[in-house]
């Protein structure tokens, strides 16, 4: 027998699951690796990896007294994002897929799929890694297992996911899981012999990012950075279940949702709590938001943290919708993370974090772009002497990272609920340096679909490819939504339809844009703790308590409609954030138009009569 065969058949004992022994076997066959690896997600396991990847110098042990338990990575420099381009959504045809996904017939995907990890893991540990998304026995969470070569992955899903041997028991003998095989895709023995010594980041120049909505499979080769290779989170909990979300409406006349979306809970002075959903694209404020700290006039506010990235959404018996985070750390932005901008952020950090791609000072701690004064020398995430003469960021603008969510100071009480918390609110953001103001309540549930569906924001460092491109990105889900985008604007609209059949009124949809400059390119609006301000007016318009005015979109706050106490923002500032210029709206609904042309085989009817409300409107009718 040989060794792969035996590592495999060595499964532990608690593996009854056959399903599980023997997709094992058939990926360590294709895949040819050294050893098996069962993950147990033990402390013990964590730290003899951890230990491992010290010794191979992917990881650098931080000083122990200034971020204990903690390391740094630093990543290929081509190997430090998402990779769209690179993305595909395997459905059995295109048009499952939709124009804005790549897609490739799974046939053709898998013959590829099979000749890129024929041998990809020869000379290396495969680790088997098993994972739930959402607590372990929640009516909404899901088990996944993934496989792959990369011990980095598997300390980041220990922190990432509730992983371990609680979820193979959990899985029994005959349970269902979602299989994941991610492969760096560099194997240490070429043909027959030892080739290579390994690198510190092992990756390939040629990477795919493969789902098969149909057979639920997720396959993932080439890249060992974040969304790339951390499978629970983008490929499972929003690509893969978001089909799984609208399937399960076919089978339940309901479905359910799987979001961009960070959640909050929102404490008001007199004790009323709301929690709020909020969609805003890759790096453009949900953990900053989903932490915030209310100013000081704002004292008898608390908002507590229940999830920051992804939100599974579904109705309870109640028939309110009820949302979960599906996982169980942070994978965040690190640069313009401060005491300032997110104190809360700060100490999560403070120990037992991955730091990934991001600058070490010379006493062993961490720094980034936005954390503070620049330290006089530092070693940039490329590992080279940096000083602030030199011209370039010391931390890569993508730099992250990854931390567990019990350790956030705000983190709330519910967060590991399986039931979830009921929903009063969505929120959606782009980040928009003009015609988009501060915040709007749409009119309805449909004309708030709407407003998620044709949302623009301008790229940032979280994708691969040019930064500051303004793009339609719907709901937030762009690069997330595993179907066709006009199906997607469907399944929405019939929820919301849905829910109110059963006399539930669904949540106030409301969009904000944070993200308006000046003439200097600016930021206009202060942003960060001050968002509180139009979070009091949001829950005050749920409450009914809050009075505003009526335009083209929907309803917005009079400059009178917010609270100022303690910041001095001038009327005309107010002005220059919430002004609605009917030249840029033209061109917004131009865009708008765009968007729905390449989708409109699909595309919701009622849009239609949407755009054109919009339009009378902005006419004056
Ligand atoms: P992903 O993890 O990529 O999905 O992103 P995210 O939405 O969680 O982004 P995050 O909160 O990490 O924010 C990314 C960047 O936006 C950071 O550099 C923040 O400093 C900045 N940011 C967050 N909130 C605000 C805000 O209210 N105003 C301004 N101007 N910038 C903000
Ligand atoms: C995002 O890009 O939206 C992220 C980071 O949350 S990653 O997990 O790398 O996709
Ligand atoms: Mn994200």
């Amino acid at each position: 027998m040989s060794a792969v065969l035996a590592g495999a058949a060595t499964a532990p004992l608690y593996v009854r699951n056959k399903k599980l022994k023997s997709w094992v076997e058939e990926i360590a066959q294709l895949t040819q690796p050294d050893r098996v690896e069962w993950c147990d997600g033990s402390q013990q396991e964590y730290e003899r990896l951890c230990d491992q990847l010290v010794a191979a110098g992917t990881f650098l042990r931080l000083n122990a007294a200034k971020r204990p338990g903690s390391f740094l990575a630093r990543s290929d420099p081509l190997d430090v994002a998402r990779v769209e381009d690179r993305t595909f959504i395997c459905s059995e045809t295109s048009d499952d897929a939709g124009p804005t996904n790549n897609w490739v017939a799974p046939n053709e995907m898998r013959a590829t799929l099979n000749r890129l990890f024929a041998g990809s893991m020869r000379g290396r540990t495969m680790y088997v890694i098993p994972f739930s998304m959402g607590p372990l026995g929640s009516r909404i969470s899901q088990l996944g297992v993934e496989i792959s070569d990369s011990a980095y992955v598997v300390v980041n899903m220990r922190i990432m996911t509730r992983m371990g041997r609680a979820v193979i028991e959990a899985l029994g003998p005959e349970g269902e899981f979602i299989p994941c095989v991610h492969s760096v895709g560099k194997p240490l023995i070429g043909s027959g012999k030892r080739v290579e010594k390994d690198v510190a980041w092992p990756c390939n120049p040629t990477k795919y990012i493969v789902h098969f909505p149909q057979t639920r499979e997720i396959w993932s080769f080439g890249s060992g950075y974040g969304g790339n290779a951390l499978l629970g989170k983008k490929c499972l909990a929003l690509r893969i279940a978001s089909t799984m979300a609208r399937d399960d409406a076919k089978a339940d006349g309901m479905g359910w949702l799987a979001e961009h979306m960070l959640i909050l809970g929102v404490t008001s002075p007199a004790g009323k709590k709301y929690h709020i959903a909020a969609a805003f694209p890759s790096a453009c404020g949900k953990t900053n938001f989903a932490m915030l700290i209310p100013p000081p006039a704002f004292s008898g506010w608390t908002v507590t943290t229940v999830g920051e990235d992804i939100a599974w959404i579904k109705p309870g018996e109640d028939g309110r919708l009820y949302a979960i985070n599906p996982e169980a750390g942070f994978f965040g932005v690190a640069p313009g993370t401060s005491e300032m901008t997110n104190r809360n952020a700060m100490a999560t950090l403070r120990e037992d974090v991955i730091f990934t791609n991001v600058a070490l000072t010379d006493d062993g701690d961490v720094w980034w772009e936005g954390m503070g004064p620049a330290p006089k020398h530092l070693i940039d995430w490329q590992g080279n002497d940096w000083t602030p003469e030199a011209g370039r960021n010391a931390a890569h603008p993508n730099a992250r990272f990854t931390v567990a969510a019990a350790q956030c100071p705000a983190i709330d009480d519910d967060w590991d609920n399986p039931k979830g918390v009921p929903l009063d609110a969505f929120l959606f953001g782009g980040r928009r340096s003009t015609t988009v103001p501060l915040v709007t309540e749409a009119r309805s549930w449909a004309e708030g679909v709407y407003m998620a569906a044709t949302m623009g924001s301008e790229t940032t460092a979280a994708q691969a490819g040019a930064q500051g491109v303004l793009r339609r990105d719907p709901f937030a889900m762009l690069p997330f939504c595993g179907y066709h985008m006009g199906d997607y604007f469907g399944h929405w609209l019939a929820l919301g339809a849905k829910l109110a059949a059963g006399g539930v009124e669904p949540p106030k949809i409301f969009t904000v844009n944070w993200f308006r400059t000046d003439e200097n390119g600016k930021f206009i609006w202060p942003g960060f703790g001050e968002n509180m301000r139009v979070l009091e007016w949001i829950v005050d318009r749920v409450n009914g308590e809050a009075a505003g005015i009526e335009h083209a979109f929907g309803i917005s706050p009079r400059y009178e409609d917010v609270t100022w106490d303690g910041l001095d923002f001038p009327h005309a500032k107010f002005d220059a954030i919430t002004s609605i210029d009917a030249d840029d709206w033209r061109e917004e609904i131009r865009l708008h138009a765009d968007l729905f042309g390449t989708l409109q085989a699909r595309l919701p009817l009622e849009f239609a009569h949407i755009q054109q409300r919009f339009e009378r409107r902005m006419a004056g009718g």
